[in-house]
């Protein structure tokens, strides 16, 4: 359907930095609106979507995180340079030479992270890596005095990834910033759409998170406030289909199916989750693929941890070049992924639940 192709276009293209959700959280509203009975936001800014369902049922809660990786304007020189701060998991190299949006008082303000020109390069350096500490980024301004005053830039400002979204391979792959984690968003959507028409027997909680990506903030607050019984996280995978990855770091492929992440370094999932999301999977004909990462991180182990503890897992939508101004999804994964989580989110009753949550 275009219309899932023109939310995932607006969803990535959209600007928000950890602790500037702001114009991604006004797309959630505005879509999920039509389709929860209830809407909130927690004191941090995680916007929590409620599905009434049955009363009595057990508390099903799925969460995506809004922020996306950014820079926070730390000063600027004399010059009118801007030195920064990177918010979340940056690989300087990924850093360089790249487009920004400068969120400011007065607008966004567009920029590049400057790089030395191989012209002036001795032939040893060439080969050097460049180091997020000498970066800048140059936003075309005269003087201090012109970016503070003329272009409203003050310390302290967000600054956005800025690459738009396109399609590739005729449509069926597509390329975009900031798929982590707006393609988890993406999919609670439409599975809120496919929840909104028949009964469940239980209550659903929508959440997205704020400050996923600088240590799982808002999914701390929102868990606490909803209390889950069962905990659905939504993120990107870690796809390892291109060169120079191995299996041993990362184990999904784009376009073979959602992921179910078995290990990473923020939780273990609760098994007779994943076997349920295994037992559907199978029934319904979707292919599923497993990911096991030394590293990551992901808002799953604060819905684990809240309160007296829960079963929770963490389900992928396999993605290339995570942490960069440009990742790869298939939209195909993206379906699937949909339709599996509907599915198993319907066969959460209360008596699935106890089973779930019991260790006897
Ligand atoms: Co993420």
């Amino acid at each position: 359907m275009p219309q899932i192709e023109r939310l995932l276009e607006e969803l990535t293209n959209a600007y928000g930095p950890p602790g500037f959700e702001g114009p991604v959280r006004a797309i959630m509203q505005r879509e999920l609106a039509p389709l929860s009975d209830e809407m909130e936001t927690d004191g941090m800014g995680s916007l929590i979507a409620r599905l009434n369902g049955d009363a009595n049922g057990p508390k099903i809660m799925m969460a995506a995180h809004m922020d996306e990786l950014g820079l926070m304007v730390k000063y600027v020189t004399p010059e009118g340079y801007l030195k920064f701060l990177p918010l979340g998991g940056w690989l300087d190299q990924a850093l360089i030479n790249q487009r920004w949006a400068v969120i400011t008082q007065k607008g966004v303000v567009y920029g590049v992270t400057g790089i030395k020109t191989v012209h002036a390069m001795t032939p040893e350096s060439r080969g050097q890596v460049f180091k997020r500490d000498d970066m800048f980024i140059d936003v075309g301004a005269e003087s201090r005095q012109d970016a503070e005053e003329r272009l409203g830039i003050r310390p302290g400002d967000p600054v956005a990834p800025d690459s738009r979204f396109i399609q590739l391979a005729g449509g069926k792959l597509y390329l975009a910033k900031a798929w982590d984690d707006r393609v988890g968003l993406g999919v609670m959507v439409e599975v809120m759409r496919a929840l909104k028409t028949g009964s469940s027997p239980n209550r659903v909680f929508c959440v997205s998170t704020v400050q996923e990506e600088i240590g799982l903030r808002g999914a701390h607050t929102s868990s606490y406030k909803v209390e889950p019984d069962i905990g659905i996280n939504l993120e990107s995978g870690v796809a390892g289909d291109y060169p120079g990855i191995s299996p041993d770091e990362a184990q999904e492929r784009v376009g073979k199916g959602p992921s179910i992440f078995l290990h990473d370094s923020s939780m273990l999932p609760n098994l007779k989750l994943r076997d349920l999301f295994m037992d559907v999977a199978l029934e319904m004909q979707i292919p599923v693929q497993f990911n096991v990462l030394s590293g990551y991180g992901e808002d799953g182990a604060e819905m684990q941890r809240t309160h007296g503890g829960s079963p929770a897992i963490n389900i992928g939508v396999p993605t290339r070049y995570l942490h960069s101004h440009n990742g790869i999804i298939s939209r195909e994964d993206f379906d699937h992924t949909v339709r599996l989580l509907t599915a198993v989110i319907r066969r959460l009753g209360q008596e699935t639940v106890r089973r779930l949550k019991s260790f006897e």
